[in-house]
């Protein structure tokens, strides 16, 4: 589909009038690390997932890439497929644009979930290891940035029992154009907090987090939940970044509780 003059790719299960969950992936994944949560959910909802620009299948666009580029280009998408109203599903880069665009857009969204998230911005450590990470990149490739990555994404227990999801998270990272990487890498260390707005969000929030994550720990989930009048918190075990994809059962079962709540 072209929206803003770019090639979106997305997929759209289950009923067309059944409420609508969309789901954001997290950096610099693409839609398909979705695909279990899809499959539970797919006889009650009607599930968007789709690749952020850049990532996947979608085009990058000649465009600065920004959180709010990024937000522009979920309520065209929504626009696009007449879904005026859903719930939000975003982990990690996806709960940025989640929040993001929940401030902009507070009527489109019934209920958000924040999966691996944060609202702070990058600190100052934080912006120099995404531009060390740029320059690696240019200098070393994707290869040794993929093996760098995981060793952060996962949960120690998940590099002997999830083989497959860190060989297919592997091959989301490496076949992602370098220049989109970067280019993301750049969006994200100039983002800003969105903590300051959080009191303000009156739809139902639930709020998920793998009990080893490192990149967006649990002590960042319970700062957003101190924050977030009502929201729910699970912390989900046997995982760490990716909590979806290294504990799903239980992943799964928090998601549709949560979502068969909400209308
Ligand atoms: C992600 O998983 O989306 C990234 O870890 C987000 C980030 O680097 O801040």
């Amino acid at each position: 589909m072209i929206i803003n003059n770019l090639s979106v790719s997305y997929t759209d299960a289950g009923g067309k009038q059944l409420p609508v969950i969309i789901f954001i992936h997290g950096f610099p994944f693409n839609k398909s690390m979705w695909n279990l949560q899809v499959e539970s959910l797919k006889n009650d909802f009607r599930l968007i997932t789709y690749d952020i620009r850049g990532h996947g299948s979608s085009d990058a666009g000649n465009e600065v890439c920004s959180i709010e580029l990024f937000v522009i280009d979920l309520i065209s998408l929504m626009d696009a497929l007449k879904i005026k109203n859903a719930i939000l599903c975003g982990l990690s880069m996806g709960g940025y644009i989640a929040l993001n665009a929940i401030e902009k857009y507070k009527e489109r969204f019934d209920a958000l979930i924040l999966c691996d998230t944060q609202c702070i911005a990058d600190t100052f450590e934080a912006k120099e290891k995404r531009a060390k990470a740029i320059e690696e990149i240019r200098k070393s490739g994707l290869e040794k940035y993929a093996d760098e990555s995981i060793k952060n994404l996962f949960a120690s227990e998940s590099f002997t029992t999830r083989l497959n999801e860190i060989a297919n998270v592997r091959e989301m990272i490496v076949n992602t154009s370098e220049q989109s990487i970067c280019s993301t890498l750049l969006a994200l260390s100039v983002r800003k907090e969105t903590c300051h707005m959080l009191s303000e969000i009156a739809v139902p929030v639930l709020i998920m987090v793998g009990n080893e994550d490192k990149i967006t720990p649990p002590a960042a989930a319970r700062f957003m939940q101190e924050r977030l009048g009502g929201s729910v918190l699970k912390i989900t075990d046997h995982a760490g970044h990716l909590s979806n994809l290294e504990n799903p059962a239980e992943f799964n079962v928090q998601l549709k509780m949560f979502v068969k709540s909400v209308y």
